[in-house]
């Protein structure tokens, strides 16, 4: 089921309301554009990198902070903007008190990023099958890693390491009935249909 401008998904683990703003399906699966909301102390679920897409954050309100390849930069003003290369090490979080908002626009193979992190990472989370910051249990990890290892690898322990351990795992991971990309969370409806809020001019002038 594709997915579709003004639905929201949400991760109860990471604090994290999505709304779409143009889903993948409009651009022939190259850019999703999305509002985040994230409530104090949620962040992103861990650090990872995008081998294959890039990712521009621009606030809206309030203050994320994130971390790239070593180095730590906050957004505080709107209309700020960073912008993540594909193969960068990031995370980012709420650093403020109150509720931020951000566009996120994911671009390259965004439709299959829609599938890992909206529907099958998010609807781990919602199940209360992930971990505490809403990463995946380790079988679970296993086969959706590989599953998906072309939109996004969390980046410990390296990925190296990961190719054996998931392929060792793996094997025993489906006879156990786990799946890398569950059918019941492709088809899970999303939680609602939102307006979306305008963006600022600032703000919209990165996603056009
Ligand atoms: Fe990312």
């Amino acid at each position: 089921m594709a997915v579709s401008r003004g639905e929201v998904y949400e991760n109860p683990r990471c604090r994290e309301r999505v709304v779409i703003r143009t889903p993948a399906e409009e651009t022939g699966g190259q850019r999703t554009i999305m509002d985040v909301y994230v409530q104090p102390g949620g962040a992103v679920s861990g650090a990872h990198v995008h081998p294959l897409s890039e990712e521009r954050f621009t606030l809206v309100r309030g203050r994320v902070a994130f971390w790239v390849d070593g180095r730590e930069v906050v957004l505080d003003r709107p209309g700020q903007t960073i912008l993540i290369p594909a193969g960068a090490k990031h995370r980012w979080w709420n650093a403020g008190g109150d509720e931020s908002r951000h566009v996120c626009e994911l671009i390259g193979r965004a439709d299959r990023f829609e599938k890992l992190v909206l529907r099958q990472l998010f609807g781990l989370a919602q199940d209360g099958k992930t971990t505490p910051e809403g990463m995946p249990h380790l079988l679970q990890q296993a086969v959706t890693t590989l599953e998906f290892e072309d939109v996004l690898r969390f980046t410990s322990p390296a990925w190296p390491v990961q190719r054996v351990l998931f392929g060792v795992l793996a094997p025993i991971a489906r006879l156990l009935g786990y799946q890398g990309c569950n059918p019941e969370y492709m088809e899970r409806k999303p939680s609602e249909i939102a307006e979306l809020e305008p963006l600022p001019d600032e703000v919209a002038a990165w996603h056009l």
